[in-house]
């Protein structure tokens, strides 16, 4: 399964870009509208983005009437990023969906953290609702596979890993920061073995399906993610630059699991497998 990273992906203004995607997730709703932080807010670096987006979105009841019936038009299954800054608050916005998938924001490094822990919000959001409920987790926990459990424990029906990391970019000249708001969270390629470690350790820790992000850009990282462990995988920080990603990468990762003989599904969590370099050198063999 082929998503989307949440605030990588404007459904409504690429509707065919959604489309080639099995599902659509949002960007973070929040109770209240937010206008985000002041600009700059994206940076280049040598292997990856800073973005210092900070949630900007309409606010719950904008989404509400008007952003989530023209997400329904598209037809195809939305998962809803939830934020808020506090437990009841994402709990508020969970009872008010129906019929998605929500992916609590457990994790945004442009926004000060939540006063309750990940486990106290999944535990309100699961008193609150009976939809499936994703955690989105930080890469930065000293030991993500107990935040894991601790939600699992909570109530999650999965988890989605891993949200950007804190960076920091100096303009060359001034030695200044160059976003606004001096850090942001990075994104990209640089990613990849960080979140490659998150899916890896949580997959170990629970038996949650795992949706895998963080640096994807070809058919060979998503299938290391789902090799890590990730039952599905999102595009993030690629859609900015190259649009028909979800294509290219699923018919890459196609093609490699055709060369290894394996389904998607046999694929899952072979990184914990030490027999399966064996096997494989026997079957080719
Ligand atoms: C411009 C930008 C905006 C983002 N906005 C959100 C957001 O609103 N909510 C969220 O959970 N993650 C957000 N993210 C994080 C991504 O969903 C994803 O976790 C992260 O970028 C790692 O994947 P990537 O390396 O493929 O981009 C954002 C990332 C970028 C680059």
């Amino acid at each position: 399964m082929l998503l989307n990273a949440s605030g990588c992906l404007d459904a409504l203004t690429a509707p065919g870009v959604a489309r080639s995607l099995d599902g659509f997730v949002t960007k973070t709703v929040t109770p209240l509208p937010r206008a985000g932080n002041p600009p700059v807010r994206i940076a280049e670096t040598d292997s990856g983005m800073l973005n210092s987006i900070g949630l900007a979105n309409p606010g719950r009841e904008a989404f509400l009437g008007e952003t989530l019936p023209r997400l329904r038009e598209l037809g195809m299954p939305l998962w809803i990023s939830v934020g808020g800054f506090a437990a009841h608050e994402y709990a508020e916005t969970c009872t008010a969906l129906d019929d998605v998938t929500i992916e609590l924001n457990l994790s945004c490094p442009n926004v000060d953290e939540a006063p309750e822990s990940a486990a106290e919000i999944v535990a309100a959001c699961r008193a609150a609702t009976g939809l499936r409920l994703y955690a989105k987790l930080s890469p930065a926990a000293w030991d993500i596979g107990e935040v894991a459990r601790a939600v699992e424990a909570a109530g999650a029906d999965g988890l989605s890993l891993v949200n950007t990391m804190r960076g920091l970019a100096l303009e060359p000249r001034t030695l200044q920061p160059v976003l606004g708001t001096a850090t942001g969270g990075y994104s990209g390629p640089a990613l990849k073995p960080i979140a490659l470690a998150a899916v890896y350790a949580c997959s170990r820790a629970t038996a949650l399906p795992i949706v895998g992000m963080g640096g994807v850009r070809n058919g060979r990282d998503a299938l290391e993610l789902i090799a890590a462990g990730a039952s599905a995988v999102a595009l993030g920080t690629v859609l900015f630059a190259d649009p028909d990603a979800p294509e290219r990468v699923r018919g890459e990762l196609l093609a490699e699991l055709a060369t290894l003989g394996l389904s998607a599904e046999e694929a899952r969590g072979i990184a914990h497998d030490p027999a399966f370099p064996r096997l494989k050198v026997e079957t080719l063999n």
